[in-house]
């Protein structure tokens, strides 16, 4: 991430007045364990243990954080192999700082370090919320064609 990105940032979107978050700071940082969870916790995802989200972070292969008066108001990672294989996960903004441009902050800086790291043909995945591809088709991500798709399994312990 460059110099200019990590200075503070006055003004979301140059031009877009109504749509200004001040002061916010976008930089490649890891979330604590505890700002992550209550990332996750104002997007109403599953809770996790904090030490597992520790865990989790660690094994980041890159961490974006949106601070607003040092506090943190959005995130975004990615994860993966580092070479073959990268996902993008955990783009978060707490809703009341949504639809100021923050989102699309996070995305650029993962764009920029996904540019400086993926190889030719490198697979860069991610899972999208419901109504939520339009967010990244602007970043040139499309829903697999034809009959392809992905699947997931949510660990639920009692039931394995
Ligand atoms: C998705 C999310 C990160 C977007 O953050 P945001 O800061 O509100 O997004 P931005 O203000 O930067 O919006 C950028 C553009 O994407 C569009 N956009 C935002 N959310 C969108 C969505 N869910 N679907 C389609 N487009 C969306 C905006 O309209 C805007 O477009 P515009 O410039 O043409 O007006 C935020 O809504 C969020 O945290 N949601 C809950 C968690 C979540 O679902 N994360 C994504 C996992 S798939």
């Amino acid at each position: 991430m460059n110099e200019q990105t990590k200075n503070q940032i006055n003004t979301v979107r140059q031009g877009q007045a109504s749509r200004r978050a001040s002061s916010v700071k976008v930089e490649e940082r890891t979330p604590t364990p505890l700002e992550y969870a209550k990332l996750r916790d104002s997007a109403r995802w599953d809770k996790m243990d904090l030490k597992t989200i520790e865990q989790g972070l660690k094994n980041s292969i890159f961490s974006v954080c949106a601070t607003f008066e040092n506090e943190v108001v959005g995130c975004g990672r990615v994860i993966g192999d580092g070479a073959l294989y990268f996902y993008i996960q955990d783009v978060i903004v707490v809703p009341a700082f949504q639809k100021k441009g923050i989102g699309e902050f996070i995305m650029n800086e993962i764009m920029k370090f996904l540019a400086t790291v993926a190889d030719q043909n490198a697979f860069v995945g991610l899972m999208s919320a419901e109504g939520g591809t339009g967010f990244y088709e602007r970043y040139g991500f499309e829903e697999r064609p034809g009959n392809e798709t992905g699947m997931l399994k949510i660990w639920r312990k009692k039931t394995v």
